[in-house]
């Protein structure tokens, strides 16, 4: 069922400094920011060959990154994605084996478009994952 790692993501204080140190220091491509009002953060891609990373930081009242930021106020590791070919049928799987999700456990669109979730970190070795529908 699992697939690819399609990215890893970083909390940020300052997406635009995070932006620039990714761009300067490691010559790396990076996207334009993008804000996902429905998921509480800004973001932009950092582009590697085998992978990307998601620079993210708050977006609007009530981010879910807040408290994470008032922990780790430099930034850290928030959560790691895997595709999968079918999120609902991951999606039974997981329920059926006793996996938590985040939220009403209903796929929302993510950074690309394509259906994503999230599920429990204490279910998955104190790991956020997200999981993201791949063609
Ligand atoms: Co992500």
């Amino acid at each position: 069922m699992i697939g690819r790692l399609n990215h890893i993501a970083i909390a940020v204080p300052e997406l635009e400094a995070a932006r620039a140190l990714y761009a300067r220091l490691f010559g790396a491509q990076v996207s334009a920011p993008q804000d996902l009002p429905g998921h509480g953060v800004r973001v932009a891609f950092v582009e590697l060959p085998n992978a990307r990373i998601e620079l993210m930081e708050p977006f609007g009242e009530g981010s879910p990154l807040k408290g994470f930021l008032e922990r780790n106020p430099a930034g850290g590791v928030h959560h790691l994605c895997y595709e999968v070919a079918d999120i609902k049928a991951a999606r039974d799987r997981l329920l059926r084996e006793g996996a938590r999700l985040l939220g009403d456990g209903e796929p929302k669109p993510g950074a690309h478009g394509k259906p994503v979730l999230f599920l429990l970190p204490k279910d998955f070795c104190g790991t956020l994952i997200e999981l993201e529908e791949a063609p």
